[in-house]
């Protein structure tokens, strides 16, 4: 999907567990700015329910396991993250829901820009006419 896909960052692994080093830009793409992870999310609970204007983000779920719905106007994509060295890259004008977190479920989050509340579009039917104008241009 356009400004959308997983992302495999490499782990090394050894008898004595795992590591995965992860740097800003080089392996980004973009300068981390904020991190921010979710977690002891109930079964049943969906969360998300927006799209950013130009923030450029990854999802890692570091433990358990998380469903990510990621929405165009013209494609929408259910992505499972189970993998603590694999993530998703959510760039510009992409809906985003996250639902069946697992219990154990981290969702660790890094991020391109501070929080900024109107890099936000928080309803659906303004993220649609947003998004129609944003994806002609491109
Ligand atoms: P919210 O965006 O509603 O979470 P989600 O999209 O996953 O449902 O964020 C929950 C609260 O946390 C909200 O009050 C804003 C605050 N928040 C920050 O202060 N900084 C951040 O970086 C983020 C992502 C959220």
């Amino acid at each position: 999907m356009i400004n959308c896909e997983k992302v495999k960052f490499k782990d090394y692994t050894d008898q004595y567990g795992s590591l995965v080093p992860i740097e800003g830009e080089t392996d980004t793409g973009f300068p981390i700015r904020r991190i921010y992870y979710i977690f002891g999310v109930e079964r049943g609970i969906r969360r998300g329910y927006h799209s950013h204007r130009d923030l450029h983000q990854i999802l890692l779920c570091v433990s358990g396991s998380v469903t990510i719905q990621v929405r165009t106007n013209n494609d929408s994509e259910d992505i499972v993250l189970d993998n603590p060295s694999e993530g998703l890259y959510i760039g510009p004008m992409i809906w985003r829901e996250m639902y069946d977190f697992s219990a154990d479920a981290v969702l660790l989050v890094l991020a391109s820009e501070h929080y900024d509340e109107s890099d936000y579009i928080r309803d659906f039917s303004a993220y649609k006419k947003e998004a129609s104008s944003y994806f002609e241009e491109k």
